[in-house]
């Protein structure tokens, strides 16, 4: 890895030197540059043009979220980390406002830093290379989208969220059942949570195949052979997650990409269910995929995500194809309003699903989706909505 110049920022310089020491031992890492005061960090930014800003709330001038903002506008290849002592929604509305990447809090655990710098930097670099890319093909091509000059025949959908049980999986699955009872025989789902993977249960299926043994098939990989794979219930096709965690390794991101171009071939709608954190086989399906839905909820934890989803997207240039959908909006109460985050993050929310504890418990534990079981309560007919509204045959 390319060395990372990382700028500390704080009023305190016994906090420099806490992190300073923190980060020392790492070879990727060279703290280049140490500042007081807001002032200072904007002096020295365009000089040094670090790649990751540390900067605590408190500076000895300037609001640290004003910096932050001036930074996001003048200097957006710098990514900033803000250390606060604690956060409340205030804090991470302004943060998310301001463009900052990672909020840290105190105290810093060994290891936590290093890795919110690494991240931080890695997503700054995609950025960066996408925006780039973006220019060059705009220049090959004379402008235009890429999507728009290839005519799709069939629609990959991905269910993703960067927060672990926001309600993809169970959204997934209710949203295959949605799309087979208007369209049958022409819906897959696949199951990329590699490690986790829960649709075989929410869709009652005891498989003896599973994607990880499609891996092992030796020889191409044919639609005949691929079909043989998938099992079927209420209309739907899916091919479930490995049966053990440590089987997950053997899924490549090649391998995803055959899988998906044959349920291309094969199904008019495929749709993926993901693993909360990105590995190489999710970012494949999301790079292959028609629609992305980001899956949110409007909890602390979740919308502190929030950015770090759109900034993944964005990276990968699916923003245009993303869909936000929040989940559970009947259960409000963090003091977020949908339109705050629609007015943050600049996007609308394309759909809304209620929340209904009992359908869905006994949904999971029943193995039924839920669109079976209650076709007409009102988080059903919210997915067969919001699979109207992502329909593309119409
Ligand atoms: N709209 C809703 N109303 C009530 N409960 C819900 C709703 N959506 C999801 N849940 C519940 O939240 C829990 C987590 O859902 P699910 O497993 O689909 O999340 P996930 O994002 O796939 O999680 P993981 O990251 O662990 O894979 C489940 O018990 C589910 O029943
Ligand atoms: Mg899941």
């Amino acid at each position: 890895m390319k060395t990372i110049r990382v700028l500390l920022a704080d009023a305190e310089s016994e906090n420099r030197e806490y992190s300073l020491n923190l980060l020392e031992g790492d070879p990727d890492i060279d703290v280049i540059g140490e500042a007081g005061r807001g002032h200072e960090v904007l002096e020295m930014l365009p000089e040094l043009n670090p790649e990751v800003l540390i900067m605590d709330v408190n500076l000895a001038d300037l609001d640290s979220l004003d910096v932050a903002l001036e930074i996001n506008l003048k200097y957006p290849s710098t990514g900033v980390i803000l250390i606060a002592e604690e956060e409340n929604m205030n804090l991470l509305k302004r943060a998310m406002q301001a463009g900052v990447r990672e909020i840290m809090l105190r105290p810093l655990e060994p290891g936590e830093l290093i890795n919110g710098v690494k991240q931080v930097a890695k997503a700054c670099r995609r950025t960066a290379e996408s925006q780039k890319e973006t220019v060059d093909f705009m220049k090959d091509t004379g402008g235009g989208s890429k999507h728009q000059q290839i005519l799709k025949a069939s629609q990959i959908i991905t269910v993703f969220g960067n927060k672990g049980g926001v309600g993809k999986s169970i959204i997934a699955a209710n949203l295959a059942v949605a799309a087979a009872a208007r369209h049958k025989n022409e819906v897959a789902l696949v199951d990329l949570d590699l490690q986790f993977g829960d649709i075989s249960l929410m869709m009652n299926i005891n498989p003896r195949k599973t994607i990880a043994e499609l891996m092992q098939e030796s020889g191409e990989l044919t639609s005949d052979l691929v079909d043989e794979y998938f099992y079927e219930r209420s209309g739907v096709k899916v091919l479930s997650a490995p049966h053990k965690p440590e089987l997950g390794e053997l899924v490549t991101s090649f391998g995803v990409e055959t899988v998906l171009k044959i349920c291309r071939q094969m199904y008019s709608y495929t749709i993926v269910d993901t693993p909360t954190f990105l590995d190489d086989t999710t970012l494949t399906a999301l790079e292959m995929s028609d629609v992305v839905i980001l899956l949110i909820s409007l909890d602390i934890p979740t919308i502190k995500n929030i950015k770090k989803g759109i900034d993944i997207l964005e990276s990968l240039k699916m923003l245009p194809r993303t869909k936000l959908v929040l989940n559970r909006s009947s259960s409000l109460s963090v003091g977020l309003e949908p339109g705050d985050v629609e007015q943050v993050l600049g996007m609308k929310i394309a759909a809304s699903i209620p929340s209904d504890f009992k359908i869905t418990v006994s949904s999971v534990n029943r193995g039924t989706p839920f669109l079976n079981m209650s076709p007409k309560a009102p988080i059903s007919r919210s997915i067969m909505e919001l699979f109207d509204t992502i329909d593309q045959s119409k």
